[in-house]
This record gives C-alpha cells, sequence and structure tokens, in this order.
C-alpha cells in the first residue's frame, strides 16, 4: 500500500502536466467563495511560475490575489466539480497570470477538487495568428473582386463618358458665344459629363486599373503640396502638425494618384473634426522585419518608408472601421460623401506595391498608416505646363473604341495634322508596314 502510494505520488510529481490538490471553501449559501491548495506538483510551479511554498497550505485569494475578480467563472466551475462531483473539462483564459490553460478537474472526495492542466497560451497564440491571417485574405479577396467588377464598369463608362465630353467641347468651339443656346446647353453637358468622369476615375483608381505613371519621388514634398491645397476648405481651428523625417528616402509613385490619396484622407479628417483639432502628417523610413511580415502576408521584406496621417477627430467604431476601403460605404448623409474616397485610397496604395492600415477609436481619433517600398532610382524633376501644339504632320491612332478613334480624328484635324486611324494593335501595324513599302 505504502509503496504504490509513493509511486503514485512520484508519478504526480514528475509529471508534466500541472496538478494541484485542493479543498473549497463556501459561504453560509454554500456558494464556492475561495479553495485552500493542499498540494500541487513541480510542473504547477513551471507552469504558473509560483513557488509551492507560497500555495500549498494558502487559500487562492491569498495566493494569486485578483484571480476571483478577473476570473470568478473558475471558481463556479470547481465548486460544483467539488461540491457535485461531477467532471469538467474546459479551456480558460487567466489575465492574472497571462496564461491560456487546458484543465481536467475531478473530484476525488466530495468537498476537494483535483485540476490537471496544461499550459495552451503558445498553441491559441497560432491559432488566433492563423485566423487573422484568414480574416486578411478573405478581406483582399473580398476586395479584389469588388475592384474588378467596379474597374469592369468604370473602363466602359469611362470610353462613352470621352465620346460625351469630346463632342461637348467640339460644340463648345463651334458655338464660343457661351450666351448662345447651343453654346450652354453644351457647357451644362461638360459639367455633368465631367463629374461622372471624376466618379469613374476614382472607381478605376480603387480597381486599380486608372492611367498610372510612376516616378521616383520624394513623399514630403507631394504631402506639403496636398495640404496648400486641401487647407483653403479648413477651418482655422485645425492646426496641421509635420512630422516629416528629412531624410525620407525616395519611392516610385505617381504623383496625381498620391496627390488623390492625401486629399482623401485630409478631407476625411478635416470632416471628422468640425469642432477643430490636430492633424499629425509623419513620414519616417522603416525596415520591415521577418516577425511583422508575419502578420501582414502580402507585404515583402524590403525598406519601406511609413506615412502617418492622424486625426483627433470623432473616430469610428470598429464596425465601421472594418468597411471604410469598400466602394459606396459612407456614413455620411446623403449628398455629402460618395464613400469612394477610401475605397480610391486602398486600391492606389495597393497599385503601388504598398499597403494601408486604420486605427481607430470613438471620440479619441483615427490613425491612418501607409507604407510604400522604397525606390533605388534618382528623383526626376518635374517638367510643368504642357501646351497644344499645332502642326501639318500625319498622326496614327489606334484605339478600339469608335467614338475616342472619331473624336482623336476631329480634335487633331483642328489642329491641323493629317489623321490616320486603326481599329486596333495589328491594323495599325500594317498602316506602317504599308507606309515604308
Ligand atoms: N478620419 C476619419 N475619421 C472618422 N471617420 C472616418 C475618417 N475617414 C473615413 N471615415 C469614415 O469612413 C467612411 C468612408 O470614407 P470615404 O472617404 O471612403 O467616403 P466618404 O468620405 O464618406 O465620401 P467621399 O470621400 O467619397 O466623399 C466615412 O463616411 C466615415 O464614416
Ligand atoms: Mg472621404
Amino acid at each position: 500500500m505504502r509503496e504504490s502510494e509513493e509511486k503514485y505520488r512520484s508519478l504526480f510529481e514528475k509529471m508534466l502536466n500541472g496538478f494541484a490538490c485542493c479543498r473549497i471553501i463556501v459561504d453560509e449559501d454554500n456558494r464556492p467563495i475561495d479553495w485552500i491548495y493542499l498540494n500541487v506538483n513541480d510542473a504547477f510551479e513551471k507552469i504558473t511560475g509560483l513557488k509551492k511554498e507560497t500555495v500549498i497550505g494558502k487559500k487562492v485569494t491569498e495566493a494569486i490575489p485578483g484571480l476571483k475578480k478577473d476570473s470568478p467563472e473558475l471558481f463556479d466551475i470547481y465548486g460544483r466539480v467539488a461540491l457535485t462531483g461531477e467532471e469538467a473539462r474546459f479551456e480558460i483564459y487567466l489575465d492574472t497570470l497571462k496564461i491560456w490553460f487546458s484543465v481536467m478537474a475531478f473530484c476525488p472526495q466530495k468537498g476537494y477538487f483535483v485540476a490537471v492542466f496544461d499550459d495552451i497560451t503558445e498553441n491559441k497564440r497560432a491559432e488566433e495568428e492563423k485566423k487573422n491571417l484568414q480574416e486578411q485574405l478573405f478581406h483582399a479577396q473580398k476586395m479584389e473582386s469588388i475592384g474588378r467588377l467596379a474597374g469592369g464598369i468604370a473602363h466602359d463608362f469611362n470610353n462613352i463618358l470621352t465620346g460625351i465630353m469630346g463632342y461637348a467641347e467640339l460644340l463648345k468651339m463651334q458655338f464660343p458665344d457661351t450666351t448662345s443656346s447651343v453654346g450652354q446647353a453644351a457647357d451644362v453637358i461638360l459639367g455633368g459629363a465631367e463629374r461622372a468622369a471624376n466618379l469613374s476615375k476614382q472607381l478605376l483608381g480603387f480597381a486599380r486599373s486608372g492611367k498610372y505613371n510612376p516616378v521616383p519621388l520624394k513623399i514630403n514634398k507631394i504631402i506639403r503640396d496636398t495640404v496648400k491645397v486641401s487647407e483653403k476648405i479648413f477651418e482655422k481651428n485645425i492646426k496641421v502638425k509635420y512630422e516629416f523625417d528629412e531624410n525620407i528616402k525616395t519611392i516610385e509613385a505617381d504623383r496625381h494618384q498620391l496627390d488623390q490619396i492625401f486629399t482623401n484622407l485630409i478631407i476625411n479628417a478635416k470632416d471628422a473634426m468640425p469642432n477643430g483639432g490636430e492633424l499629425i502628417l509623419r513620414t519616417e523610413n522603416l525596415y520591415f522585419d521577418k516577425v511583422f511580415i508575419k502578420s501582414k502576408p502580402d507585404i515583402v521584406p524590403v525598406y519601406y518608408i511609413k506615412v502617418t496621417v492622424a486625426d483627433d477627430g470623432f473616430g469610428m467604431s470598429k464596425e465601421v472601421c472594418e468597411h471604410v476601403f469598400e466602394p459606396f460605404f459612407t456614413t455620411k448623409e446623403e449628398g455629402k460623401g460618395t464613400g469612394l474616397g477610401l475605397a480610391t485610397v486602398y486600391g492606389i496604395v495597393k497599385n503601388h506595391g504598398g499597403y494601408i492600415d486604420v486605427s481607430s477609436e470613438p471620440c479619441k481619433g483615427t490613425i491612418f498608416t501607409l507604407y510604400f517600398p522604397v525606390s533605388e532610382k534618382k528623383v526626376i524633376e518635374i517638367k510643368k505646363d504642357i501646351t497644344l501644339i499645332k502642326g501639318s504632320a500625319t498622326i496614327l491612332v489606334i484605339d478600339d473604341e469608335e467614338i475616342v478613334i472619331n473624336l482623336a480624328k476631329k480634335m487633331l484635324r483642328n489642329l491641323g495634322y493629317k489623321v490616320l486611324i486603326a481599329d486596333g494593335g495589328g491594323n495599325g501595324l500594317r498602316y506602317l508596314k504599308k507606309k515604308r513599302t
């Protein structure tokens, strides 16, 4: 008997699971309010970090202060096991110890319970990480398919608009008198078509199929210029604070699209601060280490620049935050917002091989963080002003849209050029060959 008791004792001592034998303490209504540790093993010490001598013979409320307040359900479970004799298997996170436990509890004798447990914090963390990655992947796929749909519509829409706007321009050329009814009608058509073109341009931006002309540039200047323009619509009580790294690395980007990004972010920030506030614009150089990248599957480990746009406005709820990059998602009243601003920003950032993140808290403010990959190329100075050049040369126009071809033909002829038309790349090449022979 003694031998077998010794054997079991040594088994409990040596086993890898934590082990604790306890006596439950109840109040006058038979409700479990505490327990006393009668015995614990080495693994208990190792897992919980609590020394045997600080635990054995002690009440849990003394040995682990804070446990009762943080995890009252544990008292209910152990109480039930000790008082009813039911077994229990469960997983629980004890905030006091910052550990996830997998526990099996049983009752060796009424009023007592034994808990055998494991530390599963690592597994839980891995599970959580996997869930996060799946959610990010799902979100990326959803954005991708909305993008394809939006891009398809916007592309066709844009071609139709090019025709409408071009012919309205021609009408204006032929009826330059703006007081004539034809001239006025042409103006109205142009105004409406321009608004529609803006909308479709934003959609194309989101769908990442807009015109894209990346050049090596420094982002600080672009942001400063954009703020200068947007600042005109600011109330006086909005303070702009620049926190620029003056040695910011070069990125390759489309100036116009970057301008769109910061205009949208700045206007949103302004709208979120109707009573004034502070807008912080920060740039910094960054190297993504492997640990960071693990949680962002679509980022490649290289040098990036990080741009932060932060406001201390009214912020957003978690639900709003989850949808902000979707096209046509807006919380603004009708006529105030189309919900395309951030969708465009998202598309453009992706188009540049970048990444965008948002974090926000109601009543505290919002932080948008953008990452762009660094380029080794040299910055090119900007050429300004494009003027229409008249001439008499022959120009070959290639496009598969009849409406676009006809317009180009008329416009170029107005400038004095001879125009050849090809309705596709193949025909274009045939023309060229014929011309050479
Ligand atoms: N800085 C911010 N603070 C609080 N909420 C914001 C902020 N930026 C965006 N939002 C929320 O995200 C929504 C979507 O923004 P988005 O820019 O895409 O569209 P919009 O501003 O509503 O309309 P649009 O930009 O097309 O005129 C906004 O309606 C708002 O609810
Ligand atoms: Mg907006």
